[in-house]
Formats: C-alpha cells, structure tokens, sequence
C-alpha cells in the first residue's frame, strides 16, 4: 500500500482473524492529522470505538485528550491509530498471533505517517513496536527508537490512559512522562 486510502483497504479486506472479523462492527484505522509530528499508537479498539469506527474516544480516549490538552496539543496535532484495527471481543488482550498479523500492517501505517516522533501508549503498542519482553512500567519515561523500513524514529512509551484510570496513583507517572514528551517539543 503507498497510500493511507490503499493501506486501509487492505485493512479492510484482511479477513485473517476470523472471529474478529465477525464480531467486530466497525474497523478502526486512525484519526487525525496523517502528516502530524507526532503519532500516537494504542492497543486495540475498545467498545465505545468500535461501535463508532474511531480510535480513543472512550473513556480512555477522553482522557488520552486531556493529557494532550495538559502540554498544549489538540487532536489536530496528532494522528492516532492502535497496533489492531479492530476491537477483540470483551475487550481481551489481542493474542500473540492477532498482533503478528497485524504488525505490518502498523508498520506500514508508520512509514506512509513518518511522525518525528511516537507515542507508545501501554504495554502492547511499546512491545510490539521496540520488538521486546520488557514490560511497559520499566520501559515508561525512557525515550527508545523504533527501527524499521530503514526509518529510526524516536519512541516515548507511555502508560496507557486506561491503566491509569484503574490505577490513579499512577498519574504522577503520567505527567512526568507528558513533561518529558513537552520538553522534547520545545527542543
Ligand atoms: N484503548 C486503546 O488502546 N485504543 C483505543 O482506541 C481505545 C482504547
């Protein structure tokens, strides 16, 4: 695919996770600004996603908007997508599989984007992208590079907003790693 519009019509027409597909309702591919500095990569479609076929716009996605707004972005800033396009039912960890499935269809979305820089939200989106075991509350707050198709982007791991809302003493965490990210901005 060399184009956003051709890259979401192989999405689209992929039919490689069966249960998915049939019970999913909507594909969720990305939102935003395609030619934005920076580019914010989730897990997977939650409910309130996939009934509208748009990425964070539920509880987690409302507050993954006020920590934008907290360093002075909107969402017209930022484009945002999430490692799958569409929503695994229950909302269960995507399997080991469905996530290899489904990688190069991110790194694609990723060197057709070629964001400055990426945001890294939770555990499966940093795994997955840095190609590694180590799990998200270590990795969080340290800038990473992700390699691939000849590019070498930097790469903030972020806790993600979901986890924070379960855990709210993990806000501070939150911030210093938003203040990290602002810094870098205004370098
Ligand atoms: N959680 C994610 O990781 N992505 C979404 O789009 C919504 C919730």
């Amino acid at each position: 695919a060399d184009s956003f519009e051709a890259l979401r019509e192989t999405v689209l027409a992929c039919t490689q996770c069966p249960n998915l597909v049939s019970s999913r309702k909507n594909v969720v591919f990305g939102v935003g600004n395609a030619s934005a500095d920076l580019m914010f990569v989730g897990e997977a479609p939650g409910a309130e996603e996939d009934r509208r076929g748009l990425p964070f716009v539920g509880p987690a996605g409302r507050l993954l908007d006020k920590m934008l707004a907290a360093i002075g972005l909107g969402r017209e800033d930022v484009y945002i997508t999430n490692i799958l396009p569409w929503r695994p039912p229950g909302n269960r960890t995507p399997s080991a599989d469905e996530i290899a499935l489904c990688k190069p269809f991110i790194a694609r979305h990723i060197a057709l984007s070629k964001p400055d820089i990426l945001l890294l939200v939770g555990n499966i989106s940093s795994k997955t992208l840095l190609d590694t075991q180590t799990g998200i509350t270590k990795l969080r707050g340290q800038w990473q590079s992700y390699k691939a198709d000849g590019l070498n982007i930097p790469a903030l791991p972020l806790l993600h907003p979901a986890y924070v809302l379960r855990r709210p003493e993990t806000k501070a965490d939150m911030w210093a790693d938003l203040c990290l990210l602002r810094k870098r901005l205004a370098d």
